[in-house]
């Protein structure tokens, strides 16, 4: 198959870059591709809404590139800062045109609210179902887009470079170029090869290595160690947000509730399993301190009274408004059992969200030509050591966006037609699956090795620890992939283990403590400030 522009993902990066090629280039074929159904993503399930700053009366860009500033811990860029706050104004009203509703006052004001880190009310919300809202509107607004093709249930497996043409590829071979891709069509279970002028990677995030994480399943880190796997460039993969509050419910393992973080904003209050509100105790800005330091503080005080959980009360709250604001949240709650009028709710932290990934530059280019990446997926330098919430959509938006400005550029350049030269998969040798627990429990092992040893709190023995645990996996793991004939459960086991191995390895290159990076041996900051690229 071959098609103008490819896109890798259905998520908010993904559905925005396609919108707006599609819509520019009318003569041309855009093709999204997304590994199961069409809504099913990270974006999804996003609850807190977008930071922007939309009322300049009381806030200004300034305040929100301070608050960003802030919680990245020295590690931002500040030029990418100020374009994605400058920036993310205009992409959030196109978003708005494009027909995402977001909660208004009753005098036709946007309603702001507030979470960790941030100095001032900026936050859209719609409910506490932002992500659903804005996915249902990209994915109406792409229905009516005649060139825009999105096939679901398309797993894609590799990125086509030099190196399926049988030329050497290493991390130093200058201009790797990005023909397309070899994907699994789970709707006639063939694996088939898509070549196009232009790809963007918009595969989202890898809560999903983690034992408790608020991501779906999806979130397998596909896209990073896909590009690893093409020896592009990877960085910071050792900041991985830990979302303070989801829902304890006692042997749900997998995907976990998230309670948002605007309840906190709303007046929520974290108490221990004595009742203490122990916030003050950690840090001045009490529950609405950044969440590296919301998360460790729960960590530390559960580990103290030896609790699975700590509680965010929320009975003192105007329940008519909380009920107004969160009602995906209360009707979650009273069916795990809790009325959040009379119950404090039993929450602790979960892999959320990973601030890493591929490194792209201020137009999203990564470092193979022809290849894009906007979205978790990718570092943009926005985030440094740790993400301001409500952060996440907005830069997905402005690099979607600017990833398609380039892309025009990139469509008028001359390419050399490779097509013929590209192999068909090669699935000589091996053989159909026979048994689905070698899968299953690689994937158990690397959970709880990640989870155990590479989790809010880490240290040297940890780290290595987990390094052996994770070289033993992937050697049985490779043995498995060369003789067994693919399947998405393979595939993403192998990708988890690759980004795992990527987490653990740059945790190990960094010699301090600083954001999400937290290791007992090495408390001081380093005064010198350095990404950690793989
Ligand atoms: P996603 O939305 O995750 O989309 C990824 C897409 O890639 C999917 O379509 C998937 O099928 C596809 N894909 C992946 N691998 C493959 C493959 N191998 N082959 C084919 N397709 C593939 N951020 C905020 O700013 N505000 C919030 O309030 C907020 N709340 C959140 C709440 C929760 C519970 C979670 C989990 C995250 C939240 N975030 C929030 C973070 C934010 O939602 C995500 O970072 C963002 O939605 C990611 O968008 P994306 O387009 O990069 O990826
Ligand atoms: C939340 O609603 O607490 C999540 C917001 C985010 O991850 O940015």
């Amino acid at each position: 198959m071959q098609t103008d522009i490819l896109v890798i993902g259905s998520g908010i990066a993904g559905l925005t870059y396609a919108l707006k090629i599609a819509q520019e280039c009318p003569d041309k074929k855009v093709t999204i591709l997304t590994k199961t159904q069409s809504d099913e993503t990270n974006t999804k399930y996003a609850q807190g809404g977008i930071a922007g700053v939309m009322d300049t009366e009381q806030d200004s860009f300034f305040k929100h590139i301070e608050d960003t500033l802030i919680a990245g811990d020295g590690l931002c860029n500040e030029k990418i800062v100020e374009i994605v706050v400058k920036e993310g104004v205009d992409r959030i009203n196109e978003l708005i045109k494009w027909g995402a509703m977001f909660d208004k006052e009753p005098d036709g004001d946007y309603k702001l609210g507030k979470e960790g880190g941030h100095s001032e009310f900026r936050i859209l919300h719609h409910k506490d179902i932002t992500g659903k809202e804005m996915e249902r509107a990209l994915l109406e607004a792409i229905k009516n887009a005649k060139n825009i093709e999105l096939i679901s249930h398309c797993f894609v497996i590799d990125i086509i470079t030099q190196h399926h043409l049988g030329f050497l590829v290493t991390k130093s071979t200058p201009d790797i170029e990005c023909y397309g891709v070899y994907v699994l069509n789970l709707n006639n279970n063939k694996i088939e090869k898509i070549i196009a002028n232009v790809t963007l990677l918009a595969t989202g995030g890898n809560g999903q290595v983690y034992r408790t994480t608020t991501n779906p399943a999806i979130a397998t880190g596909d896209g990073v160690a896909m590009v690893y796997r093409a020896k592009g460039r990877i960085e910071n993969m050792e900041f991985i947000q830990f979302h303070p509050t989801a829902l304890y419910e006692a042997g749900v393992r997998g995907q976990s509730f998230l309670i948002t973080e605007a309840v906190r904003g709303d007046g929520g209050i974290l108490r221990n399993a004595n009742g203490e509100a122990f916030m003050g105790k950690y840090d001045e800005r009490k529950d609405l301190a950044p969440r590296d330091i919301v998360a460790r503080a729960i960590d530390n005080e559960m580990k103290v009274n030896g609790t699975e959980f700590v509680y965010l009360d929320c009975r003192h709250m105007d329940q008519a408004k909380f009920l107004e604001h969160f009602p995906n949240i209360h009707e979650k709650c009273l069916s795990a059992g809790v009325d959040v009028s009379k119950d404090m709710i039993p929450v602790s932290p979960a892999a959320h969200y990973s601030c890493g990934g591929v490194k792209t530059d201020e137009w999203a280019r990564t470092s193979i030509h022809g290849l894009y990446a906007a979205g978790e997926c990718a570092s943009t330098g926005l985030h440094g050591a740790n993400r301001l919430a409500s952060n996440s959509l907005l830069e997905a938006m402005v690099f979607a966006h600017r990833a398609f400005k380039h892309s025009l550029d990139h469509l008028k350049q001359p390419r050399e037609n490779v097509h013929d030269r590209i192999p068909d998969w090669n699935a000589d040798g091996t053989t159909a699956p026979t048994e689905m627990i070698l899968i299953t429990q690689s994937l158990k092992e690397l959970k709880l090795a990640m989870s155990d040893y590479v989790g809010i709190v880490r240290n040297n023995e940890r780290l290595k620890r987990a390094n052996r645990r994770l070289d033993l996996l992937h050697e049985e793991t490779e043995n498995l992939y060369e003789r067994t004939e693919v399947s998405p459960q393979l595939c993403q086991v192998r990708n988890m283990i690759t980004v795992a191995y990527l987490i653990v390895k740059s945790a190990e290159l960094r010699k301090e403590s600083r954001g999400l990076h937290y290791n007992t041996d090495y408390l001081e900051r380093s005064a010198i400030l350095q990404n950690t690229i793989l």
